[in-house]
């Protein structure tokens, strides 16, 4: 089954401080690629099985380039997903995940701090996710979004941190980007995340 282009839930032009531009080149060009691709690659693999021919080399193979892609088109799909639909709000934290964040950071000024910094520290994503083998908040960043994920984790918010969400507005200045992402920030859609991914726990 093929994967869907998830639509905006907000319109481009309410979001403060990151340009409907950006927004669109975003969600239209490269989040769409990310799915394009995704399907594309699936396809691929599908028939590669099909085909009886299967032979894998680690230093290359059809496969291990289809297997490559899979990881990287999937999980840009499913984080810019994440990103595009926790953005359209107020920037005014509420509900339960309000409290799960101040019991574990202190206080929510504490957490966007830190939260910050760690997307300053990203080459790709700074993630807050539920960790089902912890049973509890973690913040975990990645270079790309197939290299320093960890298993088990459903991402509550995924702050893309690459130059593309950011560098036609603020060039260089990402903690000016940052600043404006918590401002846009859904916290009804991140409460509601944060409730489903809690229901979730590995025991092994
Ligand atoms: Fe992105």
């Amino acid at each position: 089954m093929s994967k869907e282009i998830k639509p905006l839930s907000f319109k481009t032009d309410c979001i403060k401080g990151i340009s409907q531009k950006t927004i669109e080149i975003h969600h239209g060009k490269l989040y769409a690629g990310y799915v394009n691709k995704t399907n594309e690659i699936s396809e691929k693999l599908g028939e590669l099985r099909k085909s009886g021919k299967v032979t894998g080399n680690q230093i290359y193979s059809e496969l291990r380039g289809l297997k490559l892609g899979e990881t990287f088109a999937r999980n840009g799909s499913y984080l810019h997903e994440n990103y595009f639909a926790i953005l359209g709000g107020d920037g005014v934290p509420t509900g339960e995940v309000k409290e799960a964040i101040e019991k574990k950071f202190g206080s929510m000024n504490d957490f966007l701090e830190y939260f910050s910094q760690c997307g300053m520290a990203a080459r790709g994503w700074a993630i807050l996710a539920w960790d089902m083998n912890e049973q509890r908040l973690m913040q975990y960043n990645c270079d790309a979004q197939n290299h320093g994920g960890v298993w088990g984790c459903i991402p509550i918010i995924a702050m893309d941190v690459y130059e593309h969400s950011y560098f036609i507005d603020t060039g260089s200045d990402r903690a000016a980007y940052i600043k404006a992402f918590f401002e846009n920030l859904n916290w009804n859609k991140i409460n509601q995340i944060y409730l489903q991914a809690r229901e979730f726990s590995l025991n092994l």
